[in-house]
């Protein structure tokens, strides 16, 4: 089969969808990196944590801009992921298995899944923490951040969603970083090996340093 009739992720409108899937994406991981760094002032103390909060809710132009800025990210995300997923489906459709997806991660491959619990994962959050309107007991908190997180995960079974859907984080940030460097151009034969290790690392530290949070809760070193 001719290369231009089997590649539909070479196809110029894909290359478009995966510059903005890339952009979208790497807005998106740099403010999973600004919220994991403010959010681990919970363990520098209560005073931190609600001073952070308290300066962020006085800069009210900056939070707007930066909640645009996500809100259009995650749309532009969410739209241009389902686009090529259906286009690569279209095009593996009844043709044999290519050595790409043959040499496909679990990363890669479960990346509409694991997109997808993280959506659950940040309307669930965003109910809890800004909304304040679920599994808080109807207590309020007011501008005590961290008596909120810390009894937001005194409930086993919320800590726990937060952790499985961290690890899926991860996942999902070690694949998308590595597939922005492959858009970019970067991910060449010299330095593919290196750069994935750069994306696994990302992940990581994204999720453990969120993870420490709910851990500390349940493990008793926050309370
Ligand atoms: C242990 C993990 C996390 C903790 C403890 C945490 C904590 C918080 C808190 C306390 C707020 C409310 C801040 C305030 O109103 O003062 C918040 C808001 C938010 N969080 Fe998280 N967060 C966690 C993980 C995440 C993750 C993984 C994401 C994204 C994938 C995320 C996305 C957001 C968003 C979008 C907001 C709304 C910001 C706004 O517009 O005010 N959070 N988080």
């Amino acid at each position: 089969m001719p290369e231009s009739s089997s590649c539909s992720s070479c196809k110029p409108s894909s290359i478009g969808k995966k510059v903005v899937m890339a952009l979208s994406g790497l807005i998106l991981a740099g403010f999973v990196l600004g919220h994991m760094s403010g959010n681990l002032l919970m363990f520098k103390g209560e005073g931190a944590i609600n001073a952070y909060a308290q300066w962020l809710h006085e800069h009210t132009g900056l939070l707007w801009f930066a909640r645009i800025t996500l809100i259009i990210s995650v749309l532009a995300h969410i739209w241009t992921g389902i686009l090529l997923t259906l286009e690569n489906r279209a095009s593996r459709a009844g043709g044999p298995a290519t050595e790409a997806t043959r040499q496909a991660t679990i990363g890669s491959r479960t990346m509409p899944y694991s997109g997808l619990v993280i959506l659950a994962f940040i309307v669930f959050h965003l109910l809890h923490f800004t909304f304040r309107a679920v599994a808080l007991n109807g207590v309020v908190y007011g501008d005590n951040v961290y008596a909120m997180v810390v009894a937001g995960f005194s409930s086993k079974a919320v800590a726990l969603f937060y952790m499985i859907s961290l690890l899926l984080l991860c996942l999902h940030l070690s694949h998308g970083v590595s597939s922005v460097f492959q858009t970019l151009g970067l991910r060449n034969e010299r330095w593919r090996g290196r750069l994935d290790v750069v994306a696994l690392v990302y992940g990581w530290v994204i999720a453990l340093g969120f993870i420490s949070i709910p851990l500390a809760v349940l493990t008793g070193c926050l309370k």
